[in-house]
């Protein structure tokens, strides 16, 4: 019998899955993401539970749990299960009192707080320790406007051709907050970013430290170059790997329902803000993010 293209790729992404006792778990598409059901976030989880949670995100990269009302002490504790709860670096606008760490985004009659997410990328990688993942909790939406597309980094690397991947695997290049300072403070309604701390270089390609897989991991909104090659290789070679990385194959595209708590894996993901809001859509998200560790 012949397996489809779909069979095959979510052979090849997600490996023989062991059973779920306490959660349900259905997949989302061939590249990546689950939907979890059978769990009500707003309430203390079991240490089972939990450990079903933690496996789901790591063999989906993408978990997400609908018709969910967490008030921001549970999303923290939530957060806390995969890693201590860090704040933004360097956006301050709009925080929730008492929870600093909970970063509100929004985008109100046209104004956008903490920036317009329609560039793809992996969070924070100008930082010496990016996030190991991010949930955001949607609070306000229009149901098929501005959703959210991950991109599967781990394939992206996967699906490029030998020679190209060793090559790819001896090089690093350099991260920085440049564009987004530049964004931040183009809107006049966003706390102004005033320094922002010096590029940082982390491998092109990085190995999940829980999973052991490899995945691409530049991106275009931070990476400004590769430091092995000259100016105009380097260019070349990133919008390569820019386009490649994001093809249809790769991606989940998430569709948001005011009550959804999404959590997806900043280690082996670039995500992408669909900037589709008329006017005067209100959209607003809290969104906690995991301390990661040095890529390697
Ligand atoms: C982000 O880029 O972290 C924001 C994602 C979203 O608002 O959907």
């Amino acid at each position: 019998m012949s397996q489809s293209a779909q069979e095959l790729l979510a052979a090849e992404t997600m490996g023989e899955a062991a059973p779920y006792d306490r959660i349900t778990v259905r997949r989302l598409c061939g590249a990546l993401g689950a939907e979890i059901g059978g769990v009500d976030l707003s309430k203390p989880l079991d240490e089972a539970t939990v450990g079903e949670i933690r496996r789901a995100f790591l063999d989906y990269s993408v978990i997400a749990f609908r018709d969910q009302d967490l008030p921001p002490d549970r999303q923290m504790a939530f957060t806390e299960i995969f890693g201590p709860v860090e704040q933004h670096p360097l956006y301050r606008s709009n925080p929730i009192e008492g929870y600093p760490e909970i970063l509100v985004l929004e985008h109100k009659a046209g104004q956008f707080v903490n920036g317009k997410n329609d560039i793809w990328h992996s969070d924070i990688t100008f930082s010496e320790t990016p996030l190991l993942g991010s949930v955001l909790h949607c609070r306000a939406c229009w149901e098929g406007f501005a959703d959210t597309m991950f991109a599967n980094q781990y394939l992206a690397y996967e699906r490029l051709s030998g020679p190209m991947k060793r090559f790819l695997d001896g090089l690093t290049a350099e991260h920085s907050a440049e564009l987004l300072q530049r964004k931040n403070n183009a809107h006049p309604y966003n706390k102004r970013i005033e320094t922002i701390a010096d590029p940082i270089a982390h491998p092109v390609v990085r190995t999940h430290p829980e999973t052991g897989r490899k995945s691409l991991y530049v991106n275009s909104t931070f990476t400004i170059g590769i430091r092995e090659l000259a100016e105009e290789e380097s260019a070349n070679l990133l919008a390569f790997l820019y386009e490649h990385a994001v093809q249809p194959v790769f991606v989940y595209r998430h569709r948001w329902r005011v009550g959804d708590v999404v959590m997806f894996d900043n280690r082996c993901l670039m995500h992408y803000v669909v900037p589709d809001h008329p006017h005067d859509m209100h959209r607003r998200m809290h969104r906690t993010t995991a301390t990661g560790d040095r890529p390697f």
